[in-house]
């Protein structure tokens, strides 16, 4: 019976002894649990429906009555530049007429530099379904 006792105490002690080991400092020294990096690192990557950026120079053909691609995504710093396949004339305007072509022959270009992110839509000033967007990021 004593035997039996002196093992249960032991086991108590060897309990508390492990227990105080698991914390040995105080709650306000702990160090900060990085919760930002594993999280990130772990989190599923949302789907990206935005088709990838281009960047440097890129060509919008003005043919058919329409603008080829009519939507864009590019980064910001792009220089855009449209070329008139049509014989007949057509020119590119913002819709806010910040910026826009004069009026484009056949075979005559006009290139514009997106050095700020944001959607531009635009036009064509003597079709008004001709239309185009494009999207500027970072
Ligand atoms: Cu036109």
């Amino acid at each position: 019976m004593k035997t039996k006792l002196s093992l249960v105490v032991l086991t108590v002690l060897l309990l508390t002894a492990c227990g105080s080991k698991t914390a040995p400092t105080p709650a306000g020294t702990l160090p900060p649990i990085a919760t930002n990096a594993p999280s990130t690192a772990l989190a599923p990557v949302p789907a990206d429906t935005s088709p990838a950026a281009l960047s440097g120079n890129v060509d919008v053909a003005i043919a058919g009555f329409a603008f080829d691609p009519a939507t864009l995504t590019i980064k910001v710093g792009t220089t855009v530049t449209w070329t008139n396949q049509d014989t007949a004339v057509h020119n590119v305007k913002a819709d806010d007429n910040s910026w826009g072509s004069n009026d484009l022959n056949k075979g005559d270009t006009f290139s514009f530099t997106f050095n700020q992110a944001g959607t531009y839509t635009y036009r064509c000033g003597f079709h008004a379904n001709m239309k185009g967007t494009i999207t500027v990021v970072p």
